[in-house]
């Protein structure tokens, strides 16, 4: 098997605010590689626990190697079904939560997940490999409209409607198989220019419309409050403005409650140092809240 790599992001940071009880128990929502779950499992004692999800079968399978360590329990299911999660672990709550959003660069550069505009690959894009929706029916079956809406509302798309017609009218060809196929039409209708791919902002789009990531990002702070114990911590780390405006306004509402804290009122970013090593850290933001009563 290939190997891929995944660098956690804010890792060192992270398991300082989380890890609070060196015997307590951990849920880590986006197992991923499991970059983070090792991190927190060597804070641990021989009581603790990791429970890691991940909605991606493949990257628990590569996690529990890279982990290796039986103190993690991993389940194929979504950070939403956390409390069910629980329940199969025999656990009634948690001492420390992490919610890493987005995709790992691992799913970026396996080609046949058909994430990456630059690499040539099938239109995919689905994190569970059991999911009937691919970003192939979204980009050859939707109308104009509703791209429109997609790349508007998921990527912030400025020319979404010039390119939702222009998918429109090339598929009348033939069917856009490819997400290099895509990519060049992209930018053959609004051309190159800026700092970033001019496809980036669609891709980014069909990810979170393949894999209704708005969702499941909106009930997560929600999940995260109910599994808390008392003294218990959720952390969150975003990756780009629309993530980071939902979980902002959502911790603004738990805390309003009077039972819970922010830790960090201030959002948490990496270093320079970071970010020149894994670029990828760029945009990240931490937010972190706590269960007081
Ligand atoms: C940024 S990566 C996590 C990387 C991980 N923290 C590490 O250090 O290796 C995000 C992961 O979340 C998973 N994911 C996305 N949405 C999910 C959901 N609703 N429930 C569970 N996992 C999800 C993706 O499949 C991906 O593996």
């Amino acid at each position: 098997m290939t190997s891929f790599i995944h660098i956690p992001i804010l890792a060192e940071e992270i398991t300082e605010l989380l890890v609070r009880d060196a015997n307590g128990v951990y849920l880590d929502g986006t197992l991923g590689l499991g970059g983070h779950s090792g991190h927190i499992i060597k804070r641990l004692a021989a009581g603790g626990k990791v429970i890691g999800l991940d909605k991606d079968a493949e990257a628990i399978k590569m996690a529990r190697e890279n982990v290796n360590d039986e103190r993690l329990k991993t389940f194929n299911l979504s950070y939403t079904e956390a409390a069910e999660a629980l329940a199969l672990a025999g656990e009634s709550g948690v001492d420390g939560a992490l919610f890493d959003l987005g995709l790992s660069s691992y799913q970026l550069d396996d080609a046949q997940r058909g994430f990456s505009f630059l690499r040539q690959g099938p239109l995919d894009m689905r994190f569970d490999g059991r999911g009937e929706l691919r970003a192939y029916d979204i980009v050859n079956k939707y109308s104009a409209d509703k791209l429109t809406d997609i790349f508007e509302n998921y990527g912030e798309e400025r020319q979404a409607s010039k390119i939702a017609l222009a998918i429109c009218m090339a598929r009348r060809e033939s069917p856009i198989e490819t997400t290099t196929a895509l990519a060049a039409l992209i930018e053959k209708t609004v051309g190159r220019g800026g700092k970033i791919h001019p496809a980036t902002r669609v891709f980014q789009a069909l990810r979170i419309a393949v894999n209704d990531e708005l969702a499941c990002v909106k009930a997560a702070p929600y999940v995260a409050k109910d599994i808390l114990k008392v003294g218990g911590r959720a952390a969150f780390l975003t990756f780009h403005s629309t993530e980071d405006r939902i979980i902002k306004q959502a911790f603004k509402e738990i805390v309003s409650s009077g039972d819970y804290k922010l830790v960090n009122k201030k959002v948490i970013e990496p270093s320079w140092e970071e970010i020149k090593k894994n670029p990828r850290a760029r945009s990240a933001k931490l937010r972190v809240m706590e269960r007081v009563k």
